[in-house]
Parts: C-alpha cells; structure tokens; sequence
C-alpha cells in the first residue's frame, strides 16, 4: 500500500523494554524549528465493516534539530497502547506516516532573552531537548544550559546520557558552535525507583535546596534565568508553580516570557 506523508526508516535502536529511538528520511519541504512536534503514526488496522484503513497518529517530538537531513524520534512503547504496540517492531527501510506540520511552545522564539536555560524533562520528555541540545542558537543565546531528567530506572536515562556525551566528539558541532561549546552544558539526571548517582524527583530537589547547592547555581531568577518544561502532566504542573512562586512568567509563539511548558503526553 502507499503511505499518504510516507517517510522512510533509516535508524532503530531499543533503549529498554520501555523506550527506543529511530530515524526517518525527511521530506524535503519540511522547515520546523528545534523542539517543536509533528503527528506521526502507521496505517491503522482496517474497519471490520467497509475494510477501509485510516491513519492512526500521535503528537511527537522531533529529536533532532532544524539542521540534520533525516528526523529522529525517542519513543515509549506502551503494551496496549494503540500506535506504539505496533509502532515499537518497525525496521529500517519499513515506512511512517509523518504529517510534515511542525508546532509548539518549546521554542526559542517564545523565551525572551537570558543568561541560563534549563530545560526540565522527565521520561520522554527529553526528547525536545534532545533537539535543542543540537541546535547552534541554544549556544548563541545563553552561557549556561541546564538539563535536568527524572525517571524512574536508570536504564531510561541512557539515551540522553549518551546523546550528551556525543556532544563532546561532535566534529560538526564543534566545529559550528566553537570547540567545547558542550562545556556550557550541566547535566542532571535523577532516578526515582532505581538506585542511581542522584535519587529523587527533581521537584523536591529543587525545593530542599540540593539540586541548586549540586550545580552550583542560583534558584531560578526572572532577570537571568529562562525555563521549558517538558514531562507528565503533574510535573509540569508541580514546576509551573514554583516558577511562579520564583516570578517567572509562561510565555508563547507570540508572547516570549520566562519559561514555556509542554506535555510529553497525554494522561
Ligand atoms: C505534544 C506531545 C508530544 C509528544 N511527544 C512524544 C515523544 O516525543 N515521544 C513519545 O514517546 N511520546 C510522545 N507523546 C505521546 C504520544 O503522542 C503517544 O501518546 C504515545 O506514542 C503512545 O501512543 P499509543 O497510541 O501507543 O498510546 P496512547 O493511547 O496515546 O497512550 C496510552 C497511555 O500510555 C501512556 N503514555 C503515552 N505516551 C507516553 C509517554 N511518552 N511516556 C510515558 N507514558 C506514555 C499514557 O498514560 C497514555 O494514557 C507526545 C504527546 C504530546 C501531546
Ligand atoms: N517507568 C517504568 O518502568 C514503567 C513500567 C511499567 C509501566 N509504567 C507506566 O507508564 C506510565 C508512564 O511512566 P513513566 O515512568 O514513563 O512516566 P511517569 O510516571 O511520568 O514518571 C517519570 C518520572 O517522573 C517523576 N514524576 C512523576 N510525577 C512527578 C512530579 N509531579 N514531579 C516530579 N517528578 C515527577 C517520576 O517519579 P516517581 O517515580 O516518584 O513517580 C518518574 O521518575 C505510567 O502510567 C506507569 O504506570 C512505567
């Protein structure tokens, strides 16, 4: 059958039971900016009655940034759940649908400007920031990038540690960018039901104090700092409050402020 919106596989990689990641040919019109989403999805199954199939799609990060000629994606696979059943046995050279209109908040354009990004991810919702990580403009604006990742095993933060890491032997980017420029980045990943380096909810950590005291920064400040949030719905929720409570305001596309959230999925 020919996909309408086909894009090729190129890349497969499992991560954990959970979690894997996988590269796509980029169709060539596609223009999107570092952290937005697109609809991506597969042939759904056909209708019992008239045997038709439609489309069944989901809202997805886009991993990689503007620049890179395929486009990454860093998936859950949840048992039941009606596109990654099916969507976690793809292989290279199998086709997804993928709806080339890129939107979203997490955005440079809808921060105004600042010293200090953090970005705040939990689960998949590094996958922005692992476009943004990537993207030149995130170096150009800001002098220090935070990144902060809450799981629940230790096993789910390998694709971002190791994302992190490549960064370092990135000739492109280092090239691009300026050598070293991935010294401007301090990472901080935290496991909740798994004993790792750093255990907790980032959120906690925050409030008691530890996370600042373990990097070496100021809480978040409206002068200085600027914020994207990216996780569960209760985190986000947990986060906005306190970025409240520190007198950072949520900005938009077309009303940059302090800090913009997303959902990595819906609840
Ligand atoms: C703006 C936006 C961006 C998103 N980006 C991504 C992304 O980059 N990667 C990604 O894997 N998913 C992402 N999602 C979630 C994605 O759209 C789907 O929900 C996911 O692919 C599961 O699809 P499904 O049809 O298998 O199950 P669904 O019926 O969509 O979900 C079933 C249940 O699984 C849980 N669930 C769904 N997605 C996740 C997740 N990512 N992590 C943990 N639990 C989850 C929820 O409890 C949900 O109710 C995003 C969602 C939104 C709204
Ligand atoms: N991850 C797994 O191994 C696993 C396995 C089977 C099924 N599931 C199911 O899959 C779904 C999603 O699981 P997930 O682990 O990807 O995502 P998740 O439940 O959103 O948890 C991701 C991380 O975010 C933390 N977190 C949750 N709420 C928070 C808040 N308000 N503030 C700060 N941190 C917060 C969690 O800590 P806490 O641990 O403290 O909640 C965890 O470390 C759930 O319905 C879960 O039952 C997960």
């Amino acid at each position: 059958m020919v996909l309408p919106d086909a894009q090729t596989v190129t890349f497969v990689k499992h991560w954990t039971d959970r979690l894997f990641s996988f590269r796509v040919t980029r169709p060539a019109s596609l223009r999107f900016r570092s952290g937005e989403f697109v609809m991506i999805g597969l042939m759904g199954d056909p209708d019992p009655k008239t045997g038709k199939q439609k489309p069944l799609l989901r809202a997805y990060s886009i991993a990689s940034p503007s620049w890179d000629e395929e486009l990454e994606f860093y998936s859950i696979k949840v048992q039941d759940g009606p596109l990654t059943s099916k969507l976690q046995h793809i292989k290279v050279g199998d086709e997804v649908i993928l709806r080339p209109k890129p939107v979203g908040t997490l955005v440079h354009d809808a921060l105004l400007p600042g010293k200090r990004i953090w970005f705040f991810a939990t689960g998949t919702g590094f996958a922005p920031f692992a476009s943004l990580l990537r993207e030149p403009q995130t170096y150009e604006d800001y002098d220090e990038i935070i990144i902060t990742h809450t799981c629940r095993e230790a096993g789910e933060l390998t694709y971002g540690a190791e994302l992190i890491e490549s960064l370092k032997t990135d000739e492109l980017l280092n090239e691009v960018i300026g050598e070293g420029f991935w010294k401007k980045i301090k990472y901080y990943p935290t496991t909740t039901r798994e004993e790792s380096p750093k255990m907790g909810r980032i959120t906690d950590l925050m409030r008691s104090g530890e996370a600042f005291a373990d990097l070496g920064v100021a809480p978040l400040n409206p002068e200085t700092d600027r914020a994207m949030i990216c996780g569960n719905l209760a985190f986000n929720l947990e986060l906005k409050q306190m970025f409240e409570d520190y007198g950072l305001e949520e900005g938009a596309n077309s009303d940059p402020k302090h800090y913009v959230v997303e959902k990595a999925f819906l609840d």
